[in-house]
């Protein structure tokens, strides 16, 4: 395998959006690959060599992301591992699990934009996780997809991680997980796996412009390894 084959993010963003993303193999060879393209600035020196190659997969999928917009360019990164996205872009990046994705869009048809891609937990992740990441009330709701449990958590947890990364830069704090609720699911097996969406509400005010009881869309696209899930902010 090559250190970096391209892979496509599957989740349905909508107009307006254009995406890259690669599947990753050795780790030592994707550094080797993208090191002089990918600076490693704001990261931590001590990183090891998958954090490294996650870290530059995602940058590159940006940069590629942002080429498919006609943008020559690239994120930067704050103090808190947000992209800093050129001026008039929204974009959000996610790795793990050998893949690495970016999505990004002129401000113009999107204000912000979360994209998360998991690995489904195992039942003893689920187990520890569980209690963090969805309430009773919200586990009813997923069982509607017909999915085992540990997916139906790793779903809502996907889908709130792509909301908090949507709506980071206009909040710019940490929100925990019981910030959003799962308080619709809905989906059908499609070609690349199970397909829907779940519907999250802010079960607090997480700003003064986005207060509680605000619903997003969270398509989701699993297989039965994988989740991506996406939320996406129109003007
Ligand atoms: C920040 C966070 C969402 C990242 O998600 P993750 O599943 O750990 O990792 P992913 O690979 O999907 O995404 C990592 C990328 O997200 C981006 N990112 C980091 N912090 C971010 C933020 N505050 N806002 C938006 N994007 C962020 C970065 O590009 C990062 O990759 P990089 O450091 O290599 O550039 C997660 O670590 C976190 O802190 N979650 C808790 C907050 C939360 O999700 N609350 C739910 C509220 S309902």
């Amino acid at each position: 395998m090559l250190a970096l084959e391209p892979a496509s993010l599957l989740v349905p963003l909508g107009p307006g959006i254009t995406s890259a993303g690669f599947q990753l193999g050795d780790h030592e060879q994707v550094i080797a690959e993208l090191g002089s393209l990918v600076p490693l600035e704001g990261l931590s020196q001590s990183a090891v060599a998958k954090r490294r190659a996650e870290y530059m997969a995602g940058r590159y999928a940006a940069r590629r992301a942002l080429a498919g917009l006609g943008i020559d360019g690239a994120p930067g990164r704050d103090e808190r591992g947000c992209p800093v996205w050129p001026s008039g872009i929204a974009g959000s990046i996610t790795h793990g699990a050998s893949r690495a994705f970016s999505a990004v869009a002129r401000a113009s048809d999107v204000l912000g934009v979360g994209i998360d891609a998991e690995q489904l937990m195992s039942a003893r992740a689920k187990d520890e996780l569980l209690a963090r990441i969805c309430d009773a009330d919200e586990r009813t709701i997923l069982t509607k997809l017909h999915a085992p449990e540990p997916a139906l958590v790793t779903f809502a947890f996907s889908a709130k991680e792509s909301l908090y990364k949507c709506l980071y830069p206009f909040i710019g704090r940490f929100m925990d997980f019981s910030a959003a609720r799962v308080v619709e699911a809905s989906g059908a097996p499609g070609p690349n796996g199970l397909e829907g969406e779940l519907e999250l509400e802010l079960s607090v005010d997480w700003s003064e412009s986005f207060r509680r009881g605000r619903r997003f869309r969270a398509p989701f696209v699993a297989s039965a390894h994988h989740v991506e899930t996406g939320v996406v902010l129109r003007p």
